[in-house]
């Protein structure tokens, strides 16, 4: 029996989570700490949210409120839904608790003592529209390592590589678009070619695991590791603790990554528990770590925490680093920042956890990249409803009506119950392995052998013809009941509760399955429906992405956008200070309209419907942030907002009294 630390990557408080996290490292968590609890080993699972860095000040910009508000309603947003989904963390942490902040300084000051960290004066991307520093996600991009275009400052999530602002081809600010200019600034980095040699040789010993994550290893390390700017000029963040690093926090995956040991020590803190525990934990060459991520996360957790937990010396090393790689819905990324995926939360306010958790389980993208789709869903919700939820349905009616609900008084037929153990036994290798996948079809196989068996004894018949087979035949279907309860446990916790409710069974161990669990006599509760099947059309309750059938055959009405997505766009009141005819161009004016903070160049299709006498000086509404846009050879910066219709077009006029600058909502 081993001790094991079991974590899932911590998601940013930045919004709700989506189905595609879900399945990337929560869920397979889930399954692996569910089934190994069963084994009856000594393992906590520990997670919480990732509260500081970039991706929160953005939201927080978006959000038009402060970075602690954002993280607030996320940390509650995302605990709940984890909570709903049954993720059964044993701590869900924040990086904001103090006790976080503390630990993070204390390893920083620590690798500095041993010389892994230093400072170094160095350029950085400064935006002077914005007048700030452009760190991490605040650069757009070109990824230099695969030419895609949607790399941002701190990664590529196109090749998951981890880049640098400065490393970026073509750069533009993330806030404004405009090409930044450079400033010097002292930052401490971490000297990650110190651990280059040990690395190789530690990587070099995890022939088992998966290839796809050593793929990515060894591509990093082939490259060279270089040092790592862990600070950054924000105010949002770890502070750094050193007198002459004032203003500056810590760069968000240095300390995120050691949000794991905070929240197993937070665990521990509380009343009633062993402060000093969290090292069994961590520190004791018994335990093993295994932490679930998506594959972006894979040089956070292969390379930069290990060289961190190395350097400190006696902490445990990963044991298994299970990444998956990304669920797709319809061929598109999942992604909260790009509003597309369907919410955890979402989901669940219309449906059940657990065909979702099935569905997911059996799609799950493990070697590759999985598809999401209503369809499939629908396919895997029905095939519970048919296979499992037949079966125990059909058993525990028949044993109801026939029986008097108590199991009969018949010794099971041992083959059957056999085969429920071998089927437990290839799940466990299964699971011991992170194949999570594999293991769910191998479970549902179970579940159909058990109506295969009904069928062919047909005990309907036996009833009147012989009696004591029937009874065996019950008693048989039962107890592959009560394995079935057993071996879904990790995969669909609510359903199989619902089960041993029914059989009248509590909690029960890995290895009863296949066991003889109902004796002679065992009164059994009703029956209840398990699962319900779904028609086509269901998913029309959910507030989608996908477009419904009827909406396509109409005239196209545009999707419906979240609200977060709408307060994305900047409206702004502008005056309109001066037009000038484009050569060539027989609709467009350029116009420059001063929105306040700075006059910006607009080329409108106004010529036919406007002269520029009736333009210039008239109040207008203007979309400030659309991406800058080139119209016959004039760059545009926004565009004003006009009514569109039979009987023609016009200008939006703003009341009297708005002013350049004021914002629109
Ligand atoms: N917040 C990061 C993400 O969502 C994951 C952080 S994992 C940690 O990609 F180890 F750094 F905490
Ligand atoms: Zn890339």
């Amino acid at each position: 029996m081993s001790r094991y630390m079991v974590t899932s990557a911590l998601p940013y408080a930045n919004g709700p989570k989506h189905l595609g996290h879900l399945a990337g490292a929560y869920l397979p968590a889930d399954i692996y700490v569910r089934y190994m609890r069963m084994c009856g080993h000594d393992i906590l699972f520990c997670s919480g949210t990732d509260e500081y860095g970039v991706p929160i000040t953005i939201a927080a910009e978006k959000m038009g409120i402060t970075p602690m508000e954002v993280v607030d309603k996320f940390h509650s947003v995302i605990a709940d839904d984890f909570r709903r989904f049954g993720i059964s963390f044993d701590n869900f942490s924040r990086t904001t608790r103090p006790e976080h902040k503390e630990f993070a300084q204390s390893v920083f000051l620590e690798l500095l003592k041993k010389g892994h960290i230093v400072p170094k004066d160095m350029k950085q991307l400064y935006c002077s529209d914005c007048r700030r520093y452009l760190p991490d996600r605040y650069i757009n991009g070109t990824c230099p390592k695969c030419g895609s275009e949607d790399a941002r400052g701190d990664q590529c999530e196109s090749c998951g590589t981890w880049t640098e602002p400065f490393e970026l081809l073509d750069p533009k600010c993330g806030i404004c678009g405009a090409a930044p200019e450079t400033r010097e600034t002292r930052h401490w980095f971490l000297l990650l070619d110190h651990f280059q040699e040990w690395l190789e040789g530690w990587l070099g010993g995890q022939s088992d695991w998966k290839t796809n994550v050593l793929k990515y290893c060894y591509s990093w390390l082939g490259d060279g590791l270089r040092e790592r700017a862990i600070t950054r000029d924000l105010s949002w963040g770890v502070p750094v603790p050193l007198e002459e690093a004032k203003g500056k926090v810590l760069y968000v995956w240095f300390e995120a990554v050691l949000g794991y040991i905070s929240s197993t020590r937070e665990y521990f803190a509380k009343a009633g528990k062993d402060p000093g525990e969290w090292k069994k934990y961590w520190q004791d060459p018994d335990a093993r770590l295994v932490q679930f991520i998506g594959k972006d996360n894979i040089v956070f957790h292969c390379i930069i925490e290990p060289s961190i937990l190395h350097a400190l010396g006696n902490f445990s090393l990963p044991w298994n680093v299970p990444a998956n790689e990304y669920l797709n819905i319809s061929g598109q990324k999942f992604s909260t920042s790009r509003g597309t995926g369907i919410g955890m939360g979402e989901y669940l306010n219309h449906f059940d956890p657990d065909p979702m958790r099935y569905a997911l389980a059996v799609n799950a993208p493990e070697s590759r990249d999985s598809d999401f789709s209503w369809t499939e869903y629908q396919s895997r919700n029905n095939e519970l409803a048919d296979v499992l939820g037949n079966f125990i349905n059909r058993t525990l009616k028949f044993t109801e009506s026939k029986f008097e609900g108590s199991v009969p008084a018949a010794d099971p037929d041992m083959v059957l119950l056999n085969k429920a153990l071998e089927t437990a036994e290839e799940i466990a290798a299964l699971m011991e392995s992170f194949k999570f996948k594999k293991a769910i079809c191998v479970a549902m196989e179970l579940a159909r052998e058990g109506n295969r068996y009904f069928d062919t004894a047909k005990p309907w018949k036996s009833l009147k013809t012989d009696p004591d087979q029937c009874g065996v035949t019950v008693a048989t279907c039962l107890n592959l009941c009560a394995s079935l309860a057993v071996i879904f446990e990790p995969f669909i916790p609510f359903s199989t509760e619902k089960i041993r409710r029914m059989l009248g069974l509590g909690e029960l161990k890995w290895s009863d399955a296949g066991t003889v669990l109902l004796k002679p006599g065992h009164k059994l509760n009703n029956a209840e429906i398990l699962f319900r099947k779904l028609e086509d059309g269901f998913e029309k309750v959910l507030d989608m992405p996908e477009v419904p059938v009827e909406a396509q055959q109409k005239e196209p009405e545009k999707p419906q956008v979240d609200f977060e997505d709408f307060m994305k766009i900047e409206f702004k009141i502008g005056r309109i200070l001066s037009v000038e005819d484009i050569k060539k161009a027989r609709k467009l004016y350029k116009i420059e309209v001063d929105t306040g903070d700075k006059v910006r160049t607009v080329v409108a299709g106004m010529k036919k419907h406007y002269t520029r006498e009736e333009l210039q000086g008239r109040l207008v509404a203007v979309v400030c942030n659309l991406k800058p846009a080139k119209l016959c050879g004039v760059m545009s910066h926004g565009m004003l907002m006009a009514s569109d219709g039979e009987s023609g077009v016009f200008l939006l006029e703003p009341g009297a009294g708005a002013k350049p600058g004021d914002t629109i909502r």
